[in-house]
Parts: C-alpha cells; structure tokens; sequence
C-alpha cells in the first residue's frame, strides 16, 4: 500500500500537464479523468485498510508533540493526495464545460498547483522524520522500509553484553 502509491503518485507528476491548453486534446483529457479517478479510489480504498488493520510504529514512549507531529502530516499528506486529483477533475470539468480562461479556472488551477506544493514540503517532512527515527532505531522506519534496516538498541545491547 505505501510503496504502490509512492510509484503511482511519482507516476502522477512524472505525466503532469504543462499547460491548460493541453486539455484540447480530448484523449488526453479522458485519460486525465480516468487517472484521477482510479487515484482517488486507490487512495480510498488505502486509508480505509490502513486505519482499520494498521497501527503506528511509534513507540509508546514517544513524546506526545511527536505523536501530534506525526499526525498532523500523515493526514496532511492524505488531505493533499486527495486535493490534487479533485481540483484536477475540477479543472476539467470547467475546461469541458468551456471555461477556458477567465478567473474561476485559474483559481482552481492555482489551488491545484498550491496542493502540490504543499503536499511536496510535507513529503520532505516525512522523509526527514523517517531518517531521523531511523537514527534513533526505534523500530519506525523498519515497519516500513525495506531497505538499510536497522538493528534495535535491544539487539545492540545484546552483542555488547
Ligand atoms: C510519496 C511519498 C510518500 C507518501 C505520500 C507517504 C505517506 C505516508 C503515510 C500517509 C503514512 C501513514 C501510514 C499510512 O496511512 O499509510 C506513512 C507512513 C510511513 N512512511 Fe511514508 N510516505 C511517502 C514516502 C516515504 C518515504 C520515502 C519513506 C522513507 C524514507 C517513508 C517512510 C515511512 C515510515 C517509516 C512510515 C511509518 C510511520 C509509522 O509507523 O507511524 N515514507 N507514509
Ligand atoms: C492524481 C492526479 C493528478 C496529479 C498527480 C497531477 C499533478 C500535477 C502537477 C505536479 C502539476 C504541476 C504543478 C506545478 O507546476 O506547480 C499539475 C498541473 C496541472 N494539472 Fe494536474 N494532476 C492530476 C490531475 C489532473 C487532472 C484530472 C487535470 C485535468 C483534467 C489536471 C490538470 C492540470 C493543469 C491544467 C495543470 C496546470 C498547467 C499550467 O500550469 O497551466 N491535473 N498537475
């Protein structure tokens, strides 16, 4: 679940549409479309697994501005992958119904390109709080990352002893 959207969402930027104009082409609008939608689905299909079946690798000793911290991002990140793909759907919606240009569209395609560049300083957030639990070899970043995994304190205390 975490990595499949980590590759669809860089997927996602990687086809982005430079500009408005683009939307003429009418393939590309109903691919644009179908791609949201699916995201959109994806992603609620992920927060419904993750809140029923998960739980967070934050140890219970973990002080609790960390814990709101965590919180705070984890469902900004959720709020803006929801964003961008509604007011994505919104641009070409406005853009099919013939709002080409004008106020309302640029609005929208502001916010849409605002989400992004929330959703952007808040991934680099979470990576930075990753590294840093991966520092502290607390468990955190094993639960998720499959790769330079940690040994615990608990095994370090092991082989010194
Ligand atoms: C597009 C990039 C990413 C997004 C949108 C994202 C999103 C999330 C979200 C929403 C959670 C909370 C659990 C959930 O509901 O799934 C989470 C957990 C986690 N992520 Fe990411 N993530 C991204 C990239 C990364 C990267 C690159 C790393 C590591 C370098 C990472 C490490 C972790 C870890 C360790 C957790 C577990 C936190 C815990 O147990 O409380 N994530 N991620
Ligand atoms: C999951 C779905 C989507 C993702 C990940 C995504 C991603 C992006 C990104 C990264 C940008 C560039 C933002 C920037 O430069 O700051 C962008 C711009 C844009 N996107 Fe999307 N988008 C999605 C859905 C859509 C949809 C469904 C539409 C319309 C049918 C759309 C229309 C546009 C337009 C018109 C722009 C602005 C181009 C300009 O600067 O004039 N996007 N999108």
């Amino acid at each position: 679940m975490h990595w499949g959207f980590v590759l669809l969402f860089i997927y996602g930027l990687l086809k982005q549409i430079d500009e408005l104009n683009q939307l003429k082409d009418e393939a590309l609008l109903k691919f644009e479309v179908i791609f949201a939608v699916i995201f959109i689905l994806l992603l609620l299909i992920r927060f419904v697994y993750m809140r029923t079946t998960q739980k967070t690798s934050l140890p219970q000793s973990t002080p609790r501005s960390q814990v709101i911290a965590a919180k705070v991002v984890h469902s900004g990140m959720y709020i803006c992958l929801a964003l961008i793909p509604l007011t994505g759907l919104l641009i070409g919606l406005l853009f099919w119904l013939g709002l080409e240009d004008g106020f309302l569209i640029n609005l929208v395609v502001g916010s849409h390109e605002l989400v992004v560049s929330l959703i952007y300083w808040l991934i680099g957030l979470h990576i930075l709080a990753a590294s840093y639990h991966r520092l502290k070899k607390d468990g955190v970043w094993s639960s998720m990352v499959p790769f330079f995994k940690e040994v615990s304190n608990e095994d370090d205390k092991k082989i010194n002893i």
